[in-house]
């Protein structure tokens, strides 16, 4: 229903208005700046009349019935908070198709009028299919990965590139030191982004993305020529995502919306070997920055960045724009459609990837 008007609650009086109640959840792994548009959500629900409810742990919470009160008070203070206040988790309610009519029951039973989903591609998947299903749903794009289209940017990933550019120079002075090659895995699931951004920002001798096929021949030839060339250590930031010649293809464990989880395959691991074995560095290291990068304060980019989207998110609310997702688009904030941003993942364009070669001297 594109354009739907909030609507009158079941079973108010004829005629009578009532306090719009908006449900407000965050779902899928947690990320700087979640906090920050939460705080935005209820401060701009506020000026316009809505109730917020918070429901707890994602999509997990509408199947539960698990909501607190969300008003100033809670979040006043959150302007420099990590996580999320509203926690999370990655329960899908499409999986089952009873989880799904205890979600819609429960929506009706909490007497919502409409659902604000922050998250990445899962819970603003659900979000858009909700919104199929006839319930009033908008969107914001949070997420470290990066990876959702039709946005420049979600939060949560500024800080974390921030936290994986800090970790490559230190690993940089400790790998000078002692002539080592050191490798850094980084989260970000199907796409490179932090990888990139964190290697490129933190001074890596290669890069190593998902999108990119994994070519161990020209990376080990690369880095011996530096080893040749005089400079004896080095650094490799490898994302969780690179596919390996042997990832365990459909046989490998997946979570509820179909992922692999990723953290099993040891991308990190299965680098670090294959490089001690290619190249002359004396010794090499792996660190796993791990969730890390997803805790802690957000960036000041992130936190401007989530106000905004979380502001945008009530307009779109009140002027009956559902269906919708907060987004920004060359420094505008805008509404998109949410089944436009989940039809596809925003990925490291090859030609980007091509151009940072140029580093790799
Ligand atoms: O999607 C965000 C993300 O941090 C990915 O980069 C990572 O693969 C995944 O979540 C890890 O999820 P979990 O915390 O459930 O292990």
């Amino acid at each position: 229903m594109p354009g739907a008007k909030l609507c009158a609650p079941p079973g108010a009086p004829e005629g009578r208005d009532r306090t719009v109640r908006i449900g407000v959840l965050t779902g899928g792994g947690d990320c700087p700046g979640l906090n920050q548009a939460v705080r935005a959500v209820v401060m701009r629900g506020m000026d316009h009349g809505f109730e917020l409810v918070g429901i707890l742990r994602g999509w997990d919470g509408l199947v539960k019935g698990d909501t607190i009160p969300l008003g100033l008070a809670e979040v006043e203070d959150l302007v420099d908070k990590g996580g999320t206040v509203l926690e999370s988790s990655r329960t899908n309610p499409f999986k089952e198709e009873a989880l799904l009519e205890t979600t819609l029951k429960t929506i009706e039973a909490l007497r919502l009028d409409a659902i604000c989903a922050l998250g990445g591609e899962d819970t603003l998947g659900v979000a858009s299919k909700l919104f199929d299903l006839g319930v009033k749903t908008v969107g914001i794009p949070k997420t470290m990965d990066n990876d959702i289209d039709e946005t420049d940017y979600t939060f949560g990933y500024d800080s974390a590139v921030e936290v994986a550019t800090e970790a490559c120079d230190r690993l940089r002075d400790t790998a000078r030191s002692h002539r080592r090659l050191m490798v850094l895995e980084v989260m970000g699931r199907h796409a490179g982004w932090v990888a990139l951004a964190s290697g490129v920002a933190g001074g890596a001798d290669w890069i190593l993305i998902p999108e990119v096929n994994l070519d161990l021949d020209e990376m080990c030839d690369h880095l011996t020529r530096v080893y040749e060339r005089g400079k004896h250590f080095a650094l490799i930031v490898a994302s969780e995502g690179v596919e390996l010649p042997a990832a365990g293809g459909e046989t490998a464990e997946r979570d509820a919306f179909g992922h692999v989880i990723l953290r099993k395959r040891g991308v990190g691991e299965f680098i670090a070997k294959e490089v001690e074995e290619r190249t002359p560095f004396e010794e090499t290291r792996l660190s796993v920055l791990g969730h890390i990068i997803r805790g802690g304060a957000p960036s000041a980019f992130d936190r401007f960045l989530a106000t905004r989207l979380g502001i945008k998110a009530m307009d779109l609310a009140k002027e009956g724009q559902f269906g919708m997702m907060s987004s920004i688009q060359a420094n505008e904030i805008r509404g998109v459609w949410l089944r436009d941003a989940v039809d596809q993942l925003k990925r490291v364009p090859a030609e980007l990837y091509a151009e940072i070669k140029t580093l790799f001297k």
